[in-house]
């Protein structure tokens, strides 16, 4: 007997929305687009995430995620998350933090985000990515869009801002790609994730040691120096908060760069659009955010009693906003389930909302404008070369792999 109501009963009895499982496959957007009409905020009992509220619509999902008064983020911000790993990071990492804690770890972060410093990054970010493109290009062969081009090019960028050496880089690289990866629920692939984490945290450690030395330019030493409601953060917070930049800005933006390239492969004719019309960039970014949707959840739990939709929530309740079910929203997108270049407004929710609104969003657009000015210069057509495989998750929606090959403009200008 469920202990809330309504309840869901969407996709049929037994379906466990927070089975990962479910997101292999291409099943859970009709299962969302049947609770958007039938229960846009329901109770669900899962086997392995226990109770919760679900919610499935834009309007819904914008006054949980904009009202962290009556929604907090400290006790956890996904279902399923490590509750000691939580515990010890809560109100000392971003994005498990609420209030006053939040606001000033928020402005620590600001110095790299905003949009001036952001944008001087451009030049940089667009030459790398040429490079690698050429490169790709030069080889002639089928590769791995998740691992050769979506997560090589955030890894680059954020290894840069946090100043990371090059001969440290593939090390490090080889720890995050396994202490973030939850595909594999088994023991073995969770002491695998434990030990690696623990090298990241040991590697920012050292980096953190190095540049209370000698300070450098670089995002670990600008939070190294920067204070929270008075104090220096501590060692233990500026490593807490550089894992968060890694997680925060390394499990997403590969899925929205792999997943672009799958809707440019589906939808050819938008390809041909951007290819002719520069112009559409920007929009184009906008509409690779709503359709791909990397981030699928955010958690909250109630901190007081209170009414959403047809809900009556309790205080200690957990809800669920599911970020790409309110991206496919009919009453806000019109045609939601057509993949629209020029689409405008655009008011996604990839990025959530509220004070937690994502810290790295410039960031984010800038490396998929960037990439999409490359492409439209050097490549003429993506093809794919497999079937692309959808991840095991459900914190994360995106690919795992997608093998494709890239045939080059004859006429690639310069930068
Ligand atoms: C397409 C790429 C990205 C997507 C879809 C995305 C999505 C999100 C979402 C939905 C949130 C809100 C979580 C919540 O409400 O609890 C968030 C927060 C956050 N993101 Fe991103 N993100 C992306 C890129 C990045 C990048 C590039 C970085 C940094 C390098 C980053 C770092 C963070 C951090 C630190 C937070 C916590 C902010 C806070 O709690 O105030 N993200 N992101």
């Amino acid at each position: 007997m469920s202990r809330r109501s309504p309840t869901w009963t969407a996709g049929g009895a037994g379906l466990d929305i927070a089975d990962p499982l479910l997101y292999v496959g291409d099943r859970h957007l009709d299962v969302w687009r049947e609770a958007r009409r039938t229960h846009p905020i329901a109770w669900c009992e899962s086997e392995r995430a226990g109770g919760f509220w679900s919610v499935t619509t834009h309007r819904l999902g914008g006054q949980v995620v904009k009202h962290p008064g009556r929604f907090g983020s400290a006790l956890g911000m996904r279902l399923g998350g490590n509750e000691a790993a939580v515990k010890a990071a809560s109100g000392r990492m971003l994005v498990v933090s609420d209030g006053t804690e939040h606001r000033a770890l928020r402005a620590a972060h600001s110095t790299w985000f905003n949009g001036r410093a952001v944008a001087a990054l451009q030049p940089g970010l667009e030459r790398m990515i040429d490079d690698l493109v050429r490169t790709l290009l030069e080889r002639g062969e089928a590769f791995d869009a998740v691992r050769d081009l979506a997560v090589a090019i955030p890894t680059w960028l954020l290894f840069e801002m946090m100043g990371v050496p090059p001969g440290d880089r593939d090390e490090l690289a080889r720890f995050i790609a396994v202490a973030f990866d939850d595909t594999d629920p088994g023991p073995a692939a969770a002491s695998a994730r434990t030990a690696a984490h623990a090298g990241v945290f040991a590697y920012f450690a050292d980096r953190l040691e190095e540049g209370r030395n000698a300070p450098g330019d670089d995002m670990v030493t600008s939070l190294a120096q920067a204070t929270v409601n008075g104090r220096p953060l501590s060692d233990e917070e500026v490593i807490l908060n550089c894992d968060g930049l890694m997680n925060g800005g390394l499990e997403t933006t590969p899925h929205a760069m792999s997943g672009a390239l799958l809707a440019f492969i589906e939808h050819p004719g938008a390809w041909r659009r951007l290819k002719e019309d520069p112009g559409l960039i920007d929009s184009a970014v906008e509409e690779i955010l709503r359709w791909t949707s990397p981030a699928m959840h955010a958690m909250r739990t109630a901190m007081t009693d209170s009414t959403l939709g047809a809900a009556r929530i309790r205080e200690g309740d957990r809800v669920v906003v599911w970020f790409p079910s309110c991206n496919r929203d009919e009453e806000v997108f019109p045609e939601a389930g057509r993949f629209l270049i020029d689409r405008r407004p655009n008011p996604h929710m990839s990025f959530g909302g509220g004070p937690h609104y994502c810290v790295g969003a410039a960031l984010a657009r800038i490396e998929l404008r960037c990439l999409l000015r490359v492409l439209r210069r050097r490549v003429a057509a993506v093809e794919p070369a497999g079937e692309a495989v959808r991840q095991r998750s459900n914190f994360l929606n995106g690919l795992e792999r997608l093998e494709v090959t890239m045939v080059p403009e004859l006429h690639g200008e310069e930068i």
